[in-house]
């Protein structure tokens, strides 16, 4: 069974009484254990389309399924953890108070296993930190105690929005790498958002290029680089072939016409 199975999903928007369809019969597969990335431009209804698995918005028309249940039984019992672009921590809790705060909205501080939360901590590298307060970390800190959080419920489907956007680019390949390990200590399977195709292609297993107006896939990428990854691949042959491969599917006929300018 497919991990996740989004079948022909279509949403339209109402903005100030016009139709804006954000998504036109967007349909992709993961399985279980796999890493997807998807890439587009702005507006291209990236966001939408995770919200919409994780239940926080409702598709139009078409069909979801998280692990063979609908999204909203999915969210319920704590199967999907989101990851978003700015890591949302309360201000006001240690770190070990965030990662644990979804466990105790379930069930109260007792459903809450010091040691579990401990080896979250240690996992995401925050081992010391854990009785700081988000104003205390850096940002690459803070995106690794929301991504901890984001595990304790140990969910099927991990879902990363953009979660790595506002870091500089060495400590962005540092959680890339990172994650990666927790992921696959983890056995989740993911679907991350990015605008780096470098990242995607360090990242993922497959890549789904998407295009705006309407949001559509327009293309899906097969990356089969080893694993682990590591951040040398980065220069080697194949890699810069995919690289090139989803900059030509995401700029089309512009990559051209720069090189002609
Ligand atoms: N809650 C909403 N109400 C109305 N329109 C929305 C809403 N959320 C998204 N949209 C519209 O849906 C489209 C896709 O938005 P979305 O945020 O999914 O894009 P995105 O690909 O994530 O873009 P970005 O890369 O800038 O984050 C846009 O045209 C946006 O205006
Ligand atoms: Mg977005």
């Amino acid at each position: 069974m497919a991990a996740l199975a989004i079948d022909n999903i279509s949403k339209t928007f109402d903005i100030d009484g016009r139709s804006v369809t954000a998504l036109d019969s967007v349909s992709l597969d993961l399985a279980p254990g796999e890493f997807g990335a998807l890439i587009g431009p702005s507006g291209c209804g990236k966001s939408t389309l995770l919200r919409m698995v994780a239940d926080i918005v409702s598709p139009t028309s078409g069909h979801i399924s998280v692990a063979g249940e609908a999204p909203r039984k999915a969210r319920l019992a704590h199967h999907i953890g989101f990851v978003f672009q700015d890591a949302t921590l309360l201000p006001w809790r240690t770190v070990s108070e965030n990662i644990r705060l979804p466990l105790e909205v379930v069930g109260g501080r007792r459903a809450v296993d010091p040691a579990a939360i401990q080896a979250l901590v240690e996992l995401v590298g925050l081992a010391g930190f854990e009785h700081a307060r988000p104003s205390q970390l850096s940002g690459g800190m803070q995106q690794r105690c929301a991504i901890a959080r984001a595990l304790v419920t140990s969910p099927q489907m991990l879902l990363l929005d953009e979660p790595f956007g506002a870091l500089d680019e060495i400590m962005r390949f540092r959680m890339n790498l990172e994650l990666l390990r927790i992921w696959a200590e983890s056995r989740t399977t993911a679907l991350m958002v990015t605008h780096s195709i470098e990242e995607a292609v360090l990242m993922a297993d497959r890549i789904f290029v998407m295009a705006a107006r309407p949001g559509r896939i327009v293309d899906e990428i097969k990356v089969d680089l080893p694993r682990p990854r590591r951040l040398s691949q980065i220069g080697e042959p194949d890699f810069v072939a995919l690289v090139e491969r989803a900059r030509k599917s995401l700029f089309g006929d512009m990559v051209e016409m720069l090189q002609d300018a």
